[in-house]
């Protein structure tokens, strides 16, 4: 039988894979403008950081996560996000050394054992930014402006922007009680995940897939309601910035985010072109992350944004880039492979694209194939053109032809240009 690849995995093919490159470098570039550097992480972690960075009553580490033991007897795990990652690194290189904040972005891949459908896979792709050791908000005011730059410089139109605040240690106790006090009057209703939640983390309640936990959910009191002075201010400062920088948003109570580092500021980018998996960004600040790792109390604030979905809506809003560039020049030979790619590599090392026959095809199958590769330029090699170092350079587009010396490089170059 056919090995195929497995459920919530997807090839990139060929066809595709330039424009993947395209959102890396558009979302990489954005971020080096706003002075952010690169960081690349293993795909495997121990399975521990994500317990206690993402939280063991989050649904990505109680249900989602692809943990195994290596042969050497330790819980590995495929990373789910790269937050985690991220600080673990800034801790273990001890980044907290360097002049702060420090500003880290990436692409990675990230595993999640979900219930595939469209915009929701087990491998999937993140471009993440995080900055670690600043408390400002105009550190979360610089990372969401970074995301509605990224998609601004895509193409992007019509995102909404939604912001909360979830408070702090101290007015998320006040709010706890609270919530508890809410969500047990309905604990009959609850699954048995949130059940257990109920007294260990209501507030992942809020965030729980069953339908039956999200209808008692929508009911439950809004932590912006309950948070404490120095967060209303934070918050406040933020909403400021981003009318400043001209970035509209709406205050959005109900979000809360499915991760537990979260502190303060949380957002979202939503999409309503690309169905139930909407959501195409989000991130907030998590000042007791570092510490939770065994750091110090380092603050911190981030966002990742999924490529599978921004692929969704450039294709809903039709900005996919055609095609990739297409060969400047096809050299086709009557048996001068030898002399064919001889002349393709010195064009090669020029920063030609040039393309010649690999397999041994008639000169009316080659150009055949170069018309297909949609060349610019063709030229032919055969016993003559090698006697005499002269041949034909053809304008595939207006079929013009014009005579050119094959030994002068520079002057090819200068032709196919
Ligand atoms: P998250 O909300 O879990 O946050 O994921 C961020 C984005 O990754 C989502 O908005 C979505 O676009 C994409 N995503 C998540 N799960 C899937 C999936 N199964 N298939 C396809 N795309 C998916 C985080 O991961 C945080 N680490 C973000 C962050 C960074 N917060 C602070 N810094």
């Amino acid at each position: 039988m056919m090995i195929k690849a497995p459920r919530g995995t997807a090839d990139i093919l060929p066809q595709d894979s330039f424009i993947w490159r395209y959102m890396e470098k558009t979302a990489s570039d954005t971020a080096k403008l706003f002075g952010f550097e690169e960081i690349r992480t293993p795909v495997f972690e121990h399975t521990e950081l994500f317990q206690r960075g993402v939280g063991d009553t989050t649904d990505v580490v109680q249900k989602e996560m692809y943990t195994f033991f290596d042969k050497g007897d330790r819980s590995i795990t495929l990373r789910p996000e790269g937050t985690a990652s991220a600080a673990r690194a800034y801790l273990e290189h001890k980044m907290y050394a360097l002049p702060q904040p420090v500003k880290l972005f990436y692409n990675c891949t990230c595993y999640r054992y979900e219930k595939p459908q469209a915009g929701r896979l087990r491998e999937f792709h993140q471009f993440g930014a995080e900055v670690f050791g600043s408390t400002d908000p105009v550190v979360d005011a610089e990372l969401i402006a970074l995301a509605a730059t990224i998609f601004k410089n895509l193409g992007i139109r019509g995102l909404s922007l939604r912001i909360n605040s979830i408070g702090c240690p101290t007015c998320r106790k006040k709010y706890n009680d609270a919530l508890t006090a809410y969500l047990t009057a309905h604990k009959d209703t609850l699954c048995d995940t949130c059940n257990t939640r109920l007294l260990k983390n209501p507030m992942r309640i809020l965030d729980c897939k069953s339908p039956i936990c999200k209808e008692v959910a929508s009911g439950a009191p809004y932590v912006l309601d309950y948070i404490c002075e120095d967060c209303s201010t934070h918050f406040e400062a933020v909403k400021k910035y981003l009318e400043r920088n001209d970035i509209p948003f709406s205050v959005d109570p109900t979000i809360v985010r499915g991760l537990d580092y979260y502190t303060k500021t949380v957002f979202e980018f939503v999409s309503n072109e690309i169905g139930a998996q909407g959501t195409v960004c989000g991130g907030g600040r998590y000042d007791g992350l570092i510490q939770e790792l065994g750091g110090d109390m380092i603050p911190g604030m981030g966002f990742a944004t999924g490529l599978e979905r921004i692929l969704l809506v450039m294709r809903a809003q039709n900005l996919l880039p055609e095609t990739e560039s297409v060969p400047q020049l096809f050299i086709a030979s009557i048996g001068q492979t030898a002399d064919a790619i001889s002349l393709a590599q010195k064009l090669r090392e020029n920063g030609v694209f040039a393309m010649c026959d690999l397999a041994g095809r008639s000169l009316k199958a080659q150009m055949k194939n170069a018309d297909r590769l949609k060349a610019k330029y063709s030229l032919v090699l055969g016993e003559d053109e090698i006697k005499s170092g002269m041949a034909q350079l053809k304008n595939m587009e207006s079929g013009e032809k014009k005579d050119i010396n094959i030994n002068d490089i520079a002057g090819l170059i200068a032709c196919v240009q």
